[in-house]
């Protein structure tokens, strides 16, 4: 973000109450804080500076705010986003409210949204629909909407429009600002709107709540720049910035002091982190090879791209340990050609080479990825490729999707010739290889001894514990509850598709055992 931004995005934006009630002009909300996805705007921002920030503070003048209140947020999508939640409620907690995970009980309510595919998005306007109730039974409860969404214009505009009970949008980029715009909220009783375009800085100090004591996310960088041609990421997270190394290391330091077993680092394409740091040559290997180093038993990352993913990297993985053998290497599609026009920047062959030096590197690695199916004018022939494609990498899993068009995308001017129909067959048939290889990795593991962190108990049975092999393989086996936040061995019994089942065949130390 540029300074003139910047000094612009600390004018909170209200509607006033007229507004609401008559359908107005609300261009002038987007006249300075907002921009629509533009590909030509957006490509140009690679040269403004990234600042960062160690200074943030609640205000003093909000300390308290929250006394007496609950908050309650509701996360859609990816990892980046559960994350933000928790960097929300620790500005919640510090300006004094309580959590809740009851709506009713709620007197702020965030929707922290996904803007990835259409669905997501539906499935937030839907739930806006049903809390319209409780916000006519309790006029002061707030409402707000942030995340992708927010970044959005045309979802700015839909719920500027449409959802008058909601109070509050505020983008990705704006979520420090988190304690002004609630009591803007408070104070004008209007639709307060904050939401910067296109970049963002990097906000270093601010407080989180993390869900749990076992497993942690570590951002690493924001954004993207890759702007594949299918997605909306680049444009509602801003561009590719880099959190200093030095920071990365002292948080997950710190999480290793504190106990934490597991941290995953987190971006949209971790493999370009470093590229933005001035001065100096450094990326994902050379974090790597210093995180590796703290004594935290598991360290994973997440998502790659294959194009960014160098050979430092396949070179430090080796190295084993702490460093997770679970690459999630999404591919999109295994057409050449296909790929050209998501703007991908590898073909198959290349893709193929990149999986090569990984397996040679560290042989027992698992591989999953993610894949697009029925893109624009996608032919059979094309589909089969990225059918065999999924055989010849061996997959253990992959995230399966149908393209979905997204407004500011260069993909959502494309003439499409696919009937969805052809593309749910499509992606009936993917699912079913999908399930078929899956069912194939896990019956290796029958009869093998595997290290399982144990998360906690099993969605289905209070007295089966759950948690992850080192391949990300969830496993479920009877054992005493202390047992859980712990590295155990597990002996597989049987394997399903999605899970295995075992038993733990080490004794706990008897002290632990209550
Ligand atoms: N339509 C369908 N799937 C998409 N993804 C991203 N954008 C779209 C879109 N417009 C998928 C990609 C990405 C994953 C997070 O979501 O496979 O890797
Ligand atoms: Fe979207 Fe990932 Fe491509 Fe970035 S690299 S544009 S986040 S699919």
């Amino acid at each position: 973000m540029n300074e003139k931004q910047r000094l612009e995005g600390q004018q909170v934006e209200t509607a006033n109450s007229s507004d609401k009630k008559s359908a107005k002009d609300y261009s002038k909300y987007f006249e300075q804080v907002i921009t629509a996805p533009s590909l030509k705007e957006a490509k140009k921002r690679g040269k403004e500076e990234v600042k960062y920030h160690n200074d943030f503070a609640i205000p003093e003048e909000f300390r308290g705010m929250g006394n007496g209140r609950k908050f309650y947020i509701r996360t859609y999508g990816c990892q980046m986003n559960e994350h933000d939640t928790e960097v929300m409620a620790g500005i919640f907690l510090a300006l004094g409210y309580e959590p809740t995970d009851n709506t009713e009980d709620a007197n702020v309510i965030l929707l922290n949204t996904c803007a990835i595919r259409e669905n997501a998005e539906n499935k937030v306007f839907g739930e806006l629909g049903h809390l319209k109730s409780l916000k006519l039974e309790k006029p002061d409860l707030l409402l707000g909407v942030c995340g992708c969404m927010s970044q959005e214009e045309s979802v700015v505009n839909k719920i500027l429009k449409t959802y008058q009970q909601v109070d509050m949008i505020f983008g990705t980029h704006n979520i420090h600002r988190l304690p002004n715009i609630l009591n803007e909220a408070y104070m004008s009783k209007e639709m307060v709107v904050e939401v910067w375009s296109k970049e963002g800085d990097v906000i270093e100090n601010l407080p989180k709540v993390r869900r749990g004591k076992i497993k942690a996310w570590v951002n690493i960088m924001y954004g993207c720049d890759k702007f594949c041609t299918y997605c909306i990421v680049p444009f509602t997270r801003g561009k590719e910035r880099s959190r200093r190394p030095e920071e990365i290391i002292q948080e997950v330091r710190h999480l290793a002091a504190q106990g934490y077993q597991e941290v995953t680092l987190l971006g949209q394409n971790v493999n370009a982190y470093g590229k933005d740091l001035e001065g100096v040559n450094y990326g994902l290997g050379e974090l790597m090879d210093e995180l590796r180093k703290i004594d935290i038993p598991r360290i994973r990352f997440t998502t790659s791209h294959p194009r960014d993913f160098d050979d430092r990297l396949i070179e430090v993985l080796a190295k084993g340990g702490n460093l997770m053998d679970h690459i999630h290497l999404p591919v999109q599609s295994g057409s050449t050609d296909v790929l050209k026009i998501m703007a991908r920047k590898y073909s198959r062959e290349q893709y193929l080479e990149l999986v090569r030096k990984i397996k040679a590197a560290i042989p027992n690695v698992a591989l999953t990825t993610d894949i697009i199916v029925g893109y624009p004018n996608e032919t059979d022939e094309q589909f089969e490729e990225t059918m065999s494609l999924y055989r010849e990498v061996g997959y253990e899993l992959a995230y399966t999707f149908i393209y979905s068009p997204r407004e500011g995308t260069p993909a959502a001017k494309m003439e499409d010739n696919v009937p969805m129909e052809v593309k749910k067959a499509r992606l009936q048939r993917l699912n079913a290889l999908v399930n078929e290889l899956s069912l194939e990795a896990m019956k290796k593991y029958k009869g093998q001894i595997v290290d399982v962190l144990v998360e906690g108990e099993s969605k289905n049975n209070p007295d089966v514990l759950a948690g992850y092999t080192s391949r990300s393989k969830l496993v479920n086996f009877a054992a005493p509850k202390s047992a859980i936040g712990k590295i155990v061995k597990v002996k597989i019994t049987e394997a399903k598709t999605w899970s295995l089942n075992g038993e733990m065949v080490e004794e706990l130390e008897p002290a632990e055992v209550k």
